[in-house]
């Protein structure tokens, strides 16, 4: 597909991938819906162990992508909440009055045990990570058959292996990378294309706020503070040695977007870190 001049959704566009995800479409000259949380983070997030984007991360993805020249409307979603994602692609029709391509990014971690995991964790991560790619599929899907379009799942290396301490997460990236290909056949007969990206190690909060801790707190390295801990996990395991960046993960959705004979795959951009 040709991107310039498409309407592309990007869920938990705030900060991180999203973000860079969003920028890189806008650059390309696509009329970009940077969605995330917002003013309902604080609602729908609880007291998750680490803060989810609000409204001032959402207002500055938008006036930034502005200032450059881009097309960017800052929308709130839930993408958890039925109503909130068919909210959004209502509200994108409004505005740009098309929707060609949808990247499913949000996504939340805990990590721990399985014996001792939280329920209530189990539950809120597989209603983000996974239902939240069905739900705002779903309501983009009759839009998305008028223009032949393109839906991208943000997964994870941790869709292909299962890691210790990671259960929940590796699980709803599991179902995240099944529902892709099962789209994919399902959505063939009407042209429409979906892929899955899996990021291997990027410095996001989810790695800063959440993951580095995790590591240092099983002292699996010896490091002492998160920038070191992140630093270590690159050098031990990547065979490229770098952190991939969120520019990295944007190339491979441009790249999944405008390849027209690419659907059902679940791409590893992860330095080698993952070949399955
Ligand atoms: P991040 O925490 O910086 O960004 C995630 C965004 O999703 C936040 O802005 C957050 O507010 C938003 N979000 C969370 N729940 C939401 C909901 N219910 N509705 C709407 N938005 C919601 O994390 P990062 O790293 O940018 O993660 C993006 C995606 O990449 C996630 O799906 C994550 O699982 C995946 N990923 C990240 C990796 C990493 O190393 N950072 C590696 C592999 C995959």
């Amino acid at each position: 597909m040709e991107i310039k001049g498409k309407t592309v959704i990007v869920t938990g566009a705030a900060r991180g991938i999203g973000r860079g995800i969003a920028e890189a479409f806008a650059a390309e000259g696509a009329n970009v819906v940077a969605a995330d949380l917002g003013s309902l983070a604080a609602k729908a997030a609880g007291d998750w162990n680490y803060a989810l984007a609000a409204e001032a991360e959402l207002a500055g993805v938008a006036s930034e992508i502005g200032e450059r020249g881009g097309s960017c409307a800052a929308l709130e979603v839930d993408v958890a909440d039925r109503a909130s994602c068919q909210r959004l692609v209502e509200h994108t029709i409004e505005e740009f009055g098309r929707l060609d391509v949808i990247v499913n990014n949000a996504g939340i971690v805990q990590s721990g045990l399985v014996a001792d995991f939280a329920e209530s964790d189990w539950d809120r991560i597989f209603a983000v990570n996974v239902k939240g790619i069905f739900l705002m599929s779903q309501a983009a899907l009759p839009h998305l058959q008028q223009a032949g379009g393109v839906i991208i799942n943000i997964a994870s290396v941790a869709g292909k292996r299962g890691y210790s301490r990671m259960g929940a997460y590796c699980a709803s990236k599991f179902a995240a990378i099944g529902l892709t290909q099962s789209m994919a056949a399902e959505l063939a007969e009407y042209s429409i294309r979906v892929n899955a990206i899996c990021p291997g190690n990027i410095d996001t909060s989810m790695w800063f706020d959440h993951l580095s801790k995790s590591a240092l707190r099983q002292r699996q390295y010896g490091t002492k503070s998160v920038d070191d801990t992140f630093a270590a996990v690159i050098d031990d395991l990547v065979p490229l040695g770098r952190a991939q960046t969120p520019a990295d993960i944007a190339e491979a959705a441009l790249y999944l977007t405008r390849a027209q004979n690419v659907t059902g795959i679940s791409l590893n951009v992860a330095g080698g870190f993952e070949m399955n």
